[in-house]
């Protein structure tokens, strides 16, 4: 019998009953589930509600049912719908009334906004740790390839010359900023609706600050209306969740690009690649393949919350029942996705003399050729027209800028010396950005101290 039955005639249809179920998938939030009502009853039992005998019976039951989950013990039925009527089912069955007056002064509405939100708050600590083991299997790499040129791109042209350790070092700070994102969602998250009741409080005298301390929320939330209805928290997390799978795509594209033939830059450990089923000589890089696969799924899952929300009137609406697969399955994926992408770019083989040869090709020191003639005294805008002609020249001719003598040099331009060859020389070119957030050993040491005492900082 269901424990609404009262006003209903009839037996749920079998079909609705499956349907209308969420159990399945909400059982995720038994611990919440437990740890929510054990407050609840104690502040019952504090502002008089219910009888310390009671509370002393739904406490000792409450635990006895956690224990038993935990150990595999319990089979939850869909005739209890989901996780909360199950767990208040299975605690009459075992203490009697005193079960049935758990549920006084609060409703399902404010009891699963008070679960998932404390799910949701659980699991972010456990996400920042990941992303900052990654931050720091990129820093440990970066400190190898300091001097390790590479070209930097724009429009996947080579544009000017950087360290390996510098676009590891992107992605790190890029990392820095999904771990804040998400250390602000669970500070904004963090106050408590139990005690909404089902829309608009409750009569009883309760405690709201009581519950909200007790299970570590730094208020209650002011509107019960807003209590029970807002979904935004997990939609800010899905959102953090997707900008994080962003920033892993890209770096995943990249990576896919650097282990083709055509780059060459970086070799995937055989630990991290697989074959094919047909062709012997292919190793892929599915790895990171599918952290850019999953990026569609986890965008899904925002799209399909926010769309669910968008047109529901307050309060609560069963549509809300569909806010929790959604974040589950962002959570799931995420945490798979990094573990095993940390584990990929500790693992890889990069292959500097390669990524020195693409620097070689592609005039990646024309700006540093054009900044030459500037320092001479020549306008910049007309020492970049100089240059541009010096490579329409080399390109013609096929040769590097490096490799033209200097009557040629000074057939652009008079004020070209013998000098021009130590300023064209890349490792020089790199070297001397040392602008403030540059590419130069100084600078990308710099980032990576920065990013290792983010990474002590910010575990919590
Ligand atoms: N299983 C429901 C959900 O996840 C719990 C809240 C049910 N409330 C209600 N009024 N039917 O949303």
């Amino acid at each position: 019998m269901k424990l609404w039955s009262g006003r209903f005639g009839k037996e749920t249809d079998t079909l609705v009953n499956d349907f209308n179920a969420s159990i399945q998938f909400d059982q995720r939030l038994y611990k919440e589930d437990i740890t929510g009502s054990l407050a609840h009853a104690k502040m019952l039992g504090d502002c008089g509600v219910i009888s310390q005998e009671d509370v002393a019976a739904i406490t000792a039951g409450l635990k006895g049912i956690l224990k038993d989950i935990e150990d595999g013990k319990i089979e939850f039925s869909a005739d209890n719908e989901d996780i909360h009527m199950n767990v208040e089912s299975l605690l009459t069955a075992r203490i009697g009334d005193a079960g049935k007056r758990l549920h006084t002064a609060r409703s399902r509405n404010d009891q699963v906004a008070l679960d998932f939100r404390m799910y949701v708050r659980r699991e972010i600590p456990e996400i920042i740790g990941q992303i900052l083991d990654l931050q720091a299997a990129l820093a440990k790499q970066a400190e190898k390839y300091q001097t390790a040129v590479m070209p930097g791109y724009t429009h996947l042209q080579r544009a000017q010359p950087i360290s390996f350790a510098q676009h590891l070092l992107a992605y790190a700070a890029m990392l820095s900023r999904d771990v804040t994102r998400l250390e602000d969602c669970k500070k904004r998250m963090n106050e408590c609706p139990l005690g909404s009741g089902a829309l608009a409080g409750t009569t009883y005298p309760i405690d709201r600050w009581e519950t909200a301390k007790a299970l570590n929320f730094d208020c209650p939330m002011g509107n019960s209306l807003d209590g029970v209805s807002d979904r935004d928290y997990a939609l800010e997390f899905l959102s953090d969740m997707s900008v994080l799978m962003m920033h892993l795509s890209r770096f995943a594209e990249e990576v896919i690009l650097w282990c083709s033939w055509e780059f060459k830059f970086i070799e995937l450990d055989d630990a991290y690649s697989t074959g094919s089923s047909i062709m012997p000589q292919k190793k892929n890089p599915d790895v990171a393949e599918l952290v850019r696969g999953k990026t569609g799924r986890v965008y899904g899952d925002l799209m399909g919350l926010l769309t669910t929300m968008k047109g529901l009137p307050l309060a609560y609406n069963k549509d809300m029942q569909e806010d929790k697969e959604p974040v589950f399955d962002a959570i799931d994926t995420v945490k798979m996705c990094l573990p095993v992408f940390t584990g990929q770019i500790s693992t890889m083989t990069v292959l500097t003399d390669n990524m020195r040869r693409a620097a070689g090709h592609g005039f990646i020191n024309a700006t540093d050729c054009a900044d030459y003639l500037t320092k001479k005294g020549m306008p910049f805008r007309d020492a970049y027209t100089a240059v541009g002609h010096l490579v329409a020249y080399c390109s013609e001719n096929g040769k590097t800028l490096e490799e033209l003598t200097l009557p040629e040099f000074q057939n652009a331009s008079p004020l070209f010396n013998g000098d021009v060859y130590e300023a064209l020389n890349l490792e020089a070119c790199m070297g001397q950005r040392k602008s403030y957030g540059g590419p130069a050993v100084c600078e990308t040491s710099r980032q990576i101290q920065a990013v290792e005492a983010f990474v002590a900082a910010h575990r919590m």
